[in-house]
């Protein structure tokens, strides 16, 4: 907080300090009159506006403001485009000043932990890297529009059964590894300038009372100097919260929060001093806000619309292709399915945007040589036969069969969990059957994350435009036909099969209690390691065109961890049309004592080529490239050894590698016991001079017994030795000739 806040507040009675620290009503701050500071009104998004007039409800269900609905996060993840993140910002940021909107609720920067999870519409990926760097992306942008963003929901929130009570259980390295780095990087990277706590415990610490993530990580490690707002309703003991680093209780209006504040502070429960930390953090953002939202921004929601189509084509995933995409101009195509007609384009909760208006593939196919069939109602799973009927007749008079299938509402949401990865049996029904009257089947696929495709031989093309936005349907038409080429790639896995995802076993939890026992096996990190096959990898995404990897260059073979790293390659369109490439860096981890996954994703570019040309693509790697989270020194530590980096087209495409020595700088503490291998010797400097020493000796007594060792055959020479790595420090006082006093000094000198 600055002086000039902290002057401000020197101004207000605690009732009024207390004030700010509640809200004022469902989507309000409290004005302070006093200071002559106006509410500001906080609004749901992310992927559109919904600013709600009237009665206000964080379900999605009361009416909003008509406005542009753009692709959901998942989509927009599979941009992996840094650029379409900043134009959304861009345009939601003119938009919300144009509405007088302080602060946008989002981006949400949660992992997809499991496939299952309702929201993950709502959410990037199952990587924390592309997270974070695409939320801060958005954030950057937004915000020098002068909106506060809020990234939500802080912390470990990846199902929606109990959300409101539950605890995600799992240990320290994979909290700051998977969980942590996105809102760590919307933090650092973002300058984000709001934090909605989560809903549920962290292990069995609410979010909103969560000293640990609120203060030490969120503020004292990150250096985060805005305010935490409570998801809404998910205060429990707002004092409690206040003292563990906690801002702003939504919704507010009600007064218990209020009580509950004024009671702590007479009981000496909470300082005043900590409700001074959080009403001044909370007034830092209303006077921002106040001087920034202007009263004559001017917004074209119509250009709005024509982003929104943009955004919604780079996202799209092109999984299969044989020969068949992009159509031609003047082929006879059947388009077949509810969703020709009415695309799902966005998921049902709080980030429901009213859409000005949603465009179908129908209608946007209006210049080419369609036909249409419904074959299936939209939100139901048995066959309507004549439905049914009808759409095979229509698919065999057309030379092509594009079928609109995917998850119905019902299925995915805020609010609840998905039951299966199944898509409705009659939409799948619908599909074999079209198979066997017709052999060119292209398959247009909505829905909010990945599904299983049992037809997936039967068909020659399968296009993926997730919750692609209200021009969903104008998207789909202009890759279809070729004027747009497919970029995206997946930003989630798509199993075999919903067993396969690795927390299956430990998904939704029991009575609310959620174990992490994959730790950080999580979506590629998992498959990879596990050696599985999947039905599309992580990164996977076709184009129209070919490109080819070359020329994978480091600028040192031999780095500190404090050392940055230059990764140069190229990349040349071999195809006949242009087309945007997402190259992928990751980086492995050749020789570790702890376990790592194989590959993790540490660099991305997306470039467009044209055919024939060839682009040099240059990526920074720095130590937390290399690094794992060590909780013996609560930090990102690197353990020296050689690391191959990786460029690929996907997490299982890899075209080009190259190994780096990296020297960690910093040696981990270990401390003996008589209990301690002799191998742990190594792991210090004076362990290591000890070894030597111990080696020395151990040479010296065996020496002119080569003969009789040699005798004992290999396995007994390896058993020797094996024993000896593995002998307690202890046994030296038996077998090593050491009196129990040498040992002990010994062992001292060691932890000294
Ligand atoms: C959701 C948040 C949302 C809030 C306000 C909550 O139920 O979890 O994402 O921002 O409501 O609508």
């Amino acid at each position: 907080m600055n002086v000039e806040v902290k002057k401000q507040l020197e101004k207000l009675a605690i009732e009024e300090k207390i004030k700010l620290c509640s809200g004022a009503d469902f989507w309000h701050t409290e004005a302070v009159e006093k200071l002559g500071l106006p509410r500001i009104m906080m609004c749901d998004g992310p992927h559109g506006l919904r600013k709600q007039e009237g009665e206000g409800d964080h379900l999605g269900i009361d009416e909003s403001i008509k406005t542009v609905c753009y692709p959901t996060a998942s989509a927009l993840a599979s941009s992996f485009d840094t650029e379409v993140l900043e134009s959304l910002g861009e345009a939601l940021g003119e938009e919300c000043q144009a509405e007088q909107v302080g602060m946008l609720l989002g981006p949400g920067l949660n992992i997809k932990r499991s496939p299952l999870c309702g929201r993950n519409f709502e959410y990037f990926s199952e990587d924390p890297y592309l997270t974070g760097m695409l939320a801060a992306a958005y954030i950057n942008t937004l915000q020098k529009k002068g909106v506060a963003a809020c990234v939500k929901h802080f912390a470990v929130n990846n199902q929606e059964t109990l959300r409101m009570s539950g605890s995600s259980n799992l240990d320290e390295r994979t909290l700051h590894e998977i969980y942590l780095p996105a809102f760590e990087m919307a933090v650092k990277d973002g300058k984000t300038r709001s934090v909605m706590c989560a809903y549920n415990a962290v292990n069995g610490d609410y979010c909103a009372e969560n000293k640990m993530l609120l203060t030490d990580i969120l503020r004292d490690k990150w250096g985060f100097e805005g305010f935490v707002v409570t998801d809404w309703g998910a205060a429990k003991d707002a004092a409690k919260g206040v003292k563990a680093g906690l801002d702003l209780v939504m919704p507010g209006g009600y007064g218990a929060h209020e009580a509950a504040l004024g009671k702590a502070l007479q009981d000496g429960e909470l300082t005043e001093e900590e409700l001074n930390q959080a009403a001044g953090n909370v007034l830092t953002f209303i006077y921002d806000a106040a001087d920034k939202i202007s009263e004559d921004t001017e917004i074209n929601r119509l250009q709005y619309s024509e982003l929104s189509a943009d955004i919604s084509a780079q996202c799209a995933v092109l999984l299969k292709n044989e020969a068949l995409l992009p159509l031609d101009k003047n082929a006879k195509a059947a388009f077949i399915g509810a969703f020709a007609e009415q695309p799902r384009y966005q998921g049902s909760g709080s980030s429901y945007v009213n859409a000005m208006r949603v465009t179908s593939a129908i209608e946007a196919a209006g210049v080419y040589d369609v036909t249409y069939a419904k074959g299936y109602e939209a939100n139901e799973e048995k066959t309507d036969e004549n439905l049914l009927r009808e759409a095979v007749a229509v698919a065999a008079k057309a030379e092509i069969a594009v079928v609109f299938a995917g998850l119905p509402d019902s299925f995915e949401s805020e609010g609840f969990d998905r039951e299966t990865l199944a898509m409705p049996e009659n939409q799948n029904e619908l599909i074999r059957e079209i198979a066997k009257v017709q052999k060119n089947i292209v398959v247009v696929l909505h829905g909010g994350s990945c599904m299983l495709l049992p037809w997936l031989d039967d068909v020659k093309a399968v296009l993926c435009m997730h919750l692609g936005g209200q021009e969903v349907g104008m998207a789909a038409v202009e890759l279809l036909y070729g004027n747009v080429n497919p970029s995206g790639k997946l930003s989630e896995t798509w199993p075999l099969k919903l067993s396969d995802n690795p927390s299956y076993l430990n998904f939704p939890g029991v009575d609310g209690i959620v174990d992490y026992h994959e730790g950080i096996y999580v979506g590629y990190r998992y498959y990879d390691k596990k050696e599985q096959d999947v039905l599309f990898p992580f990164g996977y995404g076709l184009s129209y065109t070919t490109y080819e990897y070359s020329d994978l260059k480091i600028d040192k073979s031999r780095i500190t961890d404090q050392d940055q790293l230059e990764v140069s390659l190229r990349v040349k369109n071999t195809g006949t049309c242009t087309g945007k490439e997402v190259v992928q860096l990751y980086v492995r981890d050749e020789e570790s004592s702890v376990g790592r996954p194989i590959r993790e994703l540490k660099a991305f570019k997306k470039i467009e080529l044209e055919p024939g040309a060839e682009k040099e693509v240059i990526f920074v790697l720095d130590k937390r490239s290399f690094a794992y989270y060590e909780p013996k020194i609560s930090d990102w530590f690197v353990e020296s050894g050689t690391f191959i980096i990786e460029a690929g087209s996907s997490s299982r495409d890899i075209c080009l590698s190259i190994p780096v020595y990296v020297e960690g700088s910093t040696e981990l503490p270990y401390q003996y016991t008589f209990l301690s291998p002799i191998s742990a010797l190594r792991k210090t400097a004076r362990g290591r001079e000890t070894y030597d020493q111990i080696m020395q000796a151990s040479a010296k007594g065996q020496e002119g017994q080569k003969a009789q060792t040699d005798a004992l055959g290999e396995g007994a020479q390896k058993m020797q030795e094996k024993m000896f790595e593995e002998m307690p420090l202890g046994a030296l006082a038996g077998f090593g000739g050491m009196s129990m006093e040498q040992l002990e000094t010994l062992i001292h000198s060691l932890n000294m």
